[in-house]
C-alpha cells in the first residue's frame, strides 16, 4: 500500500491506517473476530493501529482496545516491527460518558497503563485526546513532553485541536501529528487550515471518522455521486471516500475503523487508489446530507 510519513520526525507507514474503535465499544463483536479483523488489516498491508485508552464500554474497562490489539499483534504471524501504534491518553468514561481529563499527573497515569495494556516499553505515538478546557493546554502538552523525554513515548501527537494549538503545543515540543475529523460531510479541518497548517510543516494529519463515523457512513451507498463514480471505477462508495480525504493534503492519513474482515478489506483498497481530478472535484463539490 502506498506510504507516507506517519508524521513530523517518524518514519512512513501505510496510507490508511486502522482505527480500532468499534472494536471496543457499544456494538462490539467477540475478541476472537476482533483479532481477525485486525489481522486481516495487517495481511492487507495497514502498518499504522490508531487506538485510546477510552476506547472501551466504561470505567471498568479502560484499555480493552489496547489490550486487544497487543493481542491481535502477538498472534499475527507478519512482520511486528513495522506496524506503529497511536493511542491516547486525556479522557476518562465514567459510567460510559466520554468526558475530558487532561490534567498531567492523569496523563502520567494514563500513559503507564496504556504501557502495560499494549505490552511496551516505549509507545510509538501518544496523542493527547482533546484539549481540556479546566487544564491550562501548555501543561497537558508539558506532560507529554516530559514522559518523551522520560523515554514512555516516542512521539507526540494533537487531537482536536485548531491551528492556534498547535502552534502553541509547538512552543513546547515538537508535534508529530495532528488527529483531528475530517470527511465529506464535515470539512473543518480543511476550512479552518489546519490540514493545509499540517502539510506545511510535515505533521502528520490522521483524519478520523474518515467516511463519516458510525451514523452517515451509512449514507454513503445511497449518495448519487458515489453511486456513479462506484460503477464507473468499480470501487465502492467507501472506498472512494477515504480516497478523497487521502487527496486533501500531502500528509493526510486516514484511520477509518471496521468491525469485520470485508470492511477493513476494502479500506485498505482505497490506500492504491488515486482519483483523478475531474472524480475528486465532483466528490468535493457534491452536498453530503448530515440530516
Ligand atoms: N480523536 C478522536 O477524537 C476520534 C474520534 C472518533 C474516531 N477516532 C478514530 O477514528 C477511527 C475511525 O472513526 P469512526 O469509527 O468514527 O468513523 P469511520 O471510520 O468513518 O466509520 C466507521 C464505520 O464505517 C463502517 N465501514 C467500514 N468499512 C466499510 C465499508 N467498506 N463499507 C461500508 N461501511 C464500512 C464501519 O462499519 P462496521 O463497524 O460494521 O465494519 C463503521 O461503522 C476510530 O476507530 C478512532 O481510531 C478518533
Amino acid at each position: 500500500m502506498r506510504q507516507r510519513p506517519l508524521g513530523r520526525g517518524a518514519p512512513p507507514v501505510s496510507v490508511v491506517g486502522y482505527g480500532g474503535m468499534h472494536l471496543s465499544i457499544a456494538g462490539r463483536p467477540p475478541e476472537d473476530v476482533a483479532v481477525r479483523v485486525i489481522h486481516a488489516g495487517l495481511d492487507a498491508g495497514m502498518t499504522l493501529i490508531d487506538t485510546a485508552d477510552v476506547y472501551c464500554l466504561d470505567q471498568n474497562d479502560v484499555g480493552h482496545n489496547e489490550r486487544l490489539i497487543a493481542r491481535a499483534l502477538g498472534t499475527w504471524g507478519g512482520p511486528r516491527d513495522r506496524v506503529l501504534i497511536a493511542t491516547k491518553g486525556g479522557m476518562i468514561r465514567p459510567d460510559g460518558r466520554w468526558e475530558r481529563d487532561a490534567r498531567p499527573e492523569r496523563l502520567r497515569r494514563a500513559c503507564e497503563r496504556s504501557l502495560q495494556a499494549l505490552k511496551v516499553d516505549r509507545i510509538d505515538l501518544y496523542q493527547l485526546h482533546a484539549p481540556d478546557h479546566q487544564v491550562p493546554f501548555e501543561d497537558s502538552v508539558g506532560a507529554l513532553v516530559e514522559l518523551q523525554r522520560e523515554g514512555k513515548i516516542r512521539w507526540i501527537g494533537l487531537s482536536n485541536v485548531s491551528v492556534a494549538e498547535i502552534k502553541a503545543a509547538e512552543a513546547i515540543g515538537e508535534v508529530a501529528t495532528v488527529q483531528n475529523r475530517l470527511n465529506p460531510f464535515f470539512r473543518e479541518a480543511i476550512e479552518t487550515g489546519v490540514v493545509r497548517y499540517c502539510g506545511e510543516r510535515g505533521i502528520g494529519f490522521l483524519a478520523y471518522s474518515p467516511t463519516g463515523g458510525g451514523r452517515l457512513t451509512k449514507k454513503l451507498p445511497a449518495h448519487p455521486v458515489l453511486q456513479r463514480l462506484s460503477s464507473e471505477l468499480g470501487f465502492s462508495p467507501h472506498a472512494l471516500v477515504l480516497a478523497w480525504v487521502l487527496a486533501q493534503g500531502p500528509s493526510v492519513l486516514a484511520i477509518p475503523s471496521a468491525r469485520t474482515e470485508a470492511h477493513v478489506r476494502d479500506s485498505a483498497v482505497a490506500g492504491d487508489l488515486t482519483l483523478s481530478d475531474a472524480d475528486r472535484w465532483a466528490i468535493s463539490e457534491a452536498h453530503f446530507d448530515r440530516s
